[in-house]
């Protein structure tokens, strides 16, 4: 029964007598029939032993003595729980809420049952994408939306084990199954593409090993020699060109390489002057006399040269670099993303900080540039509306913390990219390394255990009720559950993720498109309208 409380604090309920305090757990749902025909979605998220008579606590009886303990329990002795209102359904209407009133005093609360928990959160059974269950009951189903999902970016948080990328992997098979968007995946850790790397040397599916999607996913190495041992299929690998590289693609590494402000504008000094050609000149062994006539006529300091050069070359070291390169890789990347594939960009053993943000910025400024031009395009009535693109990157915090992200193109991609159809799908040990002005566009959070506690406070910034949902997070799993909020599901809620595996594999033995998708989508690919009837 409801006996007090607020909206912002959460409503106090006391227990009758015969319910048992250790068969409730806090992150499971509750019902309040309100005085009119309104109901009340709630989340338990505190449980306490109250007591009516202070003495008792005093003098409690002695132990052994179950009649006196039985005469205590329900009337001086008492359960109660904290609840956080959630959601109201009123009167016809069947879509819940949000709430922004409570329950009168005396209303009685009920657990939810199945069926309700169902009405909200199988809405739509059909689009609806599994993530997993409720944890309390394995046949009560937890969707997500995934078209609200990609709508803004999102973010999967947690300590290292909990399951992040075993959750992830299959959310983006998702998307891309439901062709809800085309993913775009910095993959550091060489898990998504091929084989996705279990506990005690288990192999899992990659996105490219699962049946219906994989003609639709595209694995572009950096790293030829580590593919080939892994046996990973990449589809190519990727080269940039020195004459492909531009001083923003280094002036967003100012932070991880330590160049100061005068060295950056060296950079474009050397452009103006040399074009095209100004990485290979920088890097060449010997000065040429070019170089030498810009330097002796003062517009760059010889030592600035120096330091700037041995920074630079010490970066462009990477295998992947070339003096020229056979193609416009980042183009082809393009073409792929915006016929509506996916790509998945494994690293290998490029995993210095350098080269995962050197590769991921010259990539996603390209894509930046291509996807403002494409919009601008649509506002002009001449063109199409650029296809949704979800871009993951695991160990987010390493472009969005807060020394990097004011240089690097992710920050004006959390901040702005919304409109231009292209979000964040942020993936994270560390939530409190990211940026507080990228962490307040994320609209969905999905956060498994996590134990430090500034990491707990990052996850809950700028969240309504949030003080009310740590002791939430505080009892999860350290594996395989998490706290789902915001925008992609209706209220908060505690899920226990599918199990990743042969189950999964089976839905993508076939495809799950409608014929109507499957002939728009060929042809967007082909770019013809009788495509469909091409492939075969
Ligand atoms: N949904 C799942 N299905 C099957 N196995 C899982 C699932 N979630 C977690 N696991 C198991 O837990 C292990 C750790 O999960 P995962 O690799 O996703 O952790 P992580 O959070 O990505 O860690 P890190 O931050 O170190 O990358 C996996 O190797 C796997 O064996
Ligand atoms: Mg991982």
């Amino acid at each position: 029964m409801v006996v007090g409380g607020s909206l912002t604090e959460g409503l106090d309920v006391k227990l009758d007598r015969d319910t048992i305090v250790e068969g409730l757990s806090v992150g499971s749902y509750v019902t309040i029939d309100g005085q009119t025909d309104r109901k009340f979605f709630g989340l338990i998220t505190d449980i306490r032993l109250d007591t009516a008579d202070p003495n008792v606590q005093r003098m409690p009886p002695p132990a052994g003595d179950d009649l006196l303990a039985q005469v205590y329990r329900g009337t001086t002795v008492y359960g109660t729980l904290r609840v956080s209102p959630m959601l109201v359904l009123e009167g016809e209407v069947t879509e819940p809420r949000p709430v922004k009133t409570v329950p009168a005093h005396f209303t009685t609360v009920y657990r939810a049952t199945a069926p309700e928990v169902e009405l909200i959160f199988a809405a739509e059974q059909g689009r609806g994408y599994e993530i997993g269950s409720s944890v309390e009951d394995d046949a009560l189903k937890i969707r997500l939306d995934l078209p609200r999902l990609v709508e803004r970016s999102s973010a999967v948080f947690g300590r290292s084990g909990t399951g992040k990328t075993f959750l992830t992997l299959p959310l983006l098979a998702g998307i891309i199954r439901q062709d809800i968007a085309s993913a775009l995946i910095f993959d550091m850790h060489n898990d998504y593409g091929y084989t996705l790397k279990g506990d005690r040397g288990r192999k899992f599916k990659g996105l490219k090993q699962l049946g219906s999607i994989a003609s639709r996913v595209v694995i572009v190495t950096l790293d030829e020699e580590s593919s080939r041992r892994r046996e990973s299929r990449p589809d190519f690998a990727l080269q940039i060109g020195f004459d492909q590289i531009e001083p923003e693609d280094i002036e967003t590494l100012q932070g991880v390489l330590a160049l100061s402000d005068v060295q950056v504008n060296a950079l474009y000094a050397l452009q103006r002057r040399f074009g095209k050609d100004w990485v290979r000149k920088l890097l060449a062994e010997q000065k040429d006399e070019d170089v030498d006539a810009l330097l002796s006529q003062g517009k760059i300091a010889e030592g600035t040269y120096g330091a700037m050069q041995r920074k630079i070359s010490k970066l462009l070291r990477l295998k992947f670099l070339r003096e020229r390169a056979a193609d416009d890789f980042v183009e082809r990347i393009l073409g792929h993303l915006t016929r509506g594939d996916s790509v998945v960009i494994e690293f290998g053993s490029m995993t210095s900080l350098d080269a995962y943000v050197f590769v991921a910025n010259f990539i996603t400024r390209r894509i930046h540039a291509r996807y403002v031009e494409l919009k601008e395009r649509v506002e002009g009535g001449g063109g199409p509306e650029p296809r949704q693109l979800v871009i993951a990157v695991e160990e987010a915090h390493k472009f969005l913390d807060p020394q990097v992200v004011e240089y690097t193109i992710f920050g004006t991609i959390a901040r702005e990219m919304r409109k231009y159809n292209v979000t964040l799908l942020v993936v994270d040990q560390r939530p409190s390394q990211i940026a507080a002005e990228v962490m307040s566009q994320i609209g969905t959070r999905i956060t498994c255990a996590l134990s430090d506690e500034k990491d707990i406070a990052a996850v809950f910034t700028g969240v309504s009720g949030a003080h009310q949902l740590r002791s939430v997070l505080a009892s999860l799993d350290s594996k395989q559950q998490a706290l789902i909020m915001g925008h992609a599901v209706p209220m908060p809620v505690v899920v226990k993720t599918r199990e990743y595996g042969e189950a999964v594999y089976g839905e993508y033995a076939t495809s799950a498109m409608s014929p109507a998708d499957r002939q728009a989508y060929n042809k967007r690919r082909l770019g013809r309208d009788d495509a469909d009837s091409l492939i075969p």
